[in-house]
């Protein structure tokens, strides 16, 4: 498959996620945000060969998932957001949190697995990095609670390093709208998961700062805690994926920056056309009458 411009999926993580799976053994997982359904593809895979069941959860799940779900039974697709679809599905052995995000839906999710799960499972959770980590970004703000909804933006967008939004940048174009500014109390994913923390102890966490960041949240006491944290221990906060990451985002801003500059230019030539043909017309119709006032004093004339 062609490579995309900018990474982006949790399919880039597979290397790491597959091997945790295979610690965990889980019977159930739960996707939430399928998009595409590039991450879920890989996950229905190994749900195949492991006898598991993949429960993909997306309020618009794409047509591929769809009717993937119709000839396996290793996968169930959830067309609902998470707050509602959670507790219908159950218990389940390992999640993978990538839908909306910001600190009210995570902590709701975050919330919900505790309660439906007797033994708190395998949490993974996507977006823990920039930009999402310290700032929230909605899908469906009017589905929030308000007052857990920051002043947001659907048109401006964020850069590193600047807490407020920007003309340009990195953004939704319409998809999804951005907290207008970064940090702060109730702000972002990794807020999210720092504060879950702090009122549900015994859990251990890395951060992989990969791909928009990628967070491993599990019991320090589960079966499986010793072989996911050998996996991920090397990974975590590694200083060189840090700054791999922030170049990749910069050189990714960079093309953003160009072609929003591509785009202006082409507007302006575009103006500049309909500006000449708007002239061309008005000397049509005055090259017409002309023809036709001469034509007339002709035929006056020799009549
Ligand atoms: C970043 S994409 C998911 C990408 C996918 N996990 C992957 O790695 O290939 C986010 C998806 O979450 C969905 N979404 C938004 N809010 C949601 C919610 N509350 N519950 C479930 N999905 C949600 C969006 O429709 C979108 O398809």
């Amino acid at each position: 498959m062609k490579m995309p411009l900018l990474l982006h999926s949790l399919a880039e993580f597979q290397d790491l996620i597959l091997p945790a799976l295979e610690a965990v053994r889980p019977r159930a997982i739960v996707e939430v945000g399928s998009e595409t359904g590039a991450n879920a593809k890989v996950l229905v895979d190994w749900a195949g060969v492991h006898g598991a069941v993949l429960h993909s959860v997306d309020p618009e799940p794409a047509d591929d998932l769809v009717k993937l779900a119709a000839v396996t039974e290793h996968l169930h697709v959830v067309a609902e957001y998470s707050p509602e679809a959670l507790p219908g599905i159950g218990p389940a052995d390992a999640y993978l949190l990538d839908g909306d995000h910001n600190h009210s839906t995570v902590t709701r999710e975050l919330d919900t697995i505790d309660e439906v799960c007797d033994r708190f499972p395998l949490v993974i959770l996507h977006d823990v990095g920039w930009p999402c980590g310290r700032r929230d970004q909605y899908y469906a703000p009017d589905r929030l609670p308000a007052d857990r909804v920051h002043p947001h933006s659907w048109d401006e967008g964020v850069t590193p390093d600047n807490p407020g939004t920007v003309r340009g940048g990195f953004r939704g174009e319409g998809a999804f709208a951005a907290a207008r500014h970064e940090g702060g109390p109730a702000n972002g994913v990794l807020t999210a998961v720092e504060d879950f923390r702090e009122r549900r102890p015994g859990l251990a966490y890395h951060q992989v700062p990969s791909v928009f960041g990628l967070g491993i949240l599990y019991p320090e006491d589960a079966h499986f805690a010793g072989a996911v944290r050998d996996l991920f221990d090397p990974y975590d906060r590694h200083p060189l994926l840090e700054r791999l990451e922030r170049n990749r985002l910069e050189l990714y801003l960079r093309v953003i920056a160009l072609q929003d500059e591509m785009a202006g230019r082409v507007g302006q030539q575009d103006r500049m056309v309909a500006g000449y043909e708007a002239a061309l017309a008005a000397l049509n119709v005055e090259n017409t009458d002309l023809r036709l006032r001469l034509a007339g004093g002709h035929a006056g004339r020799t009549g």
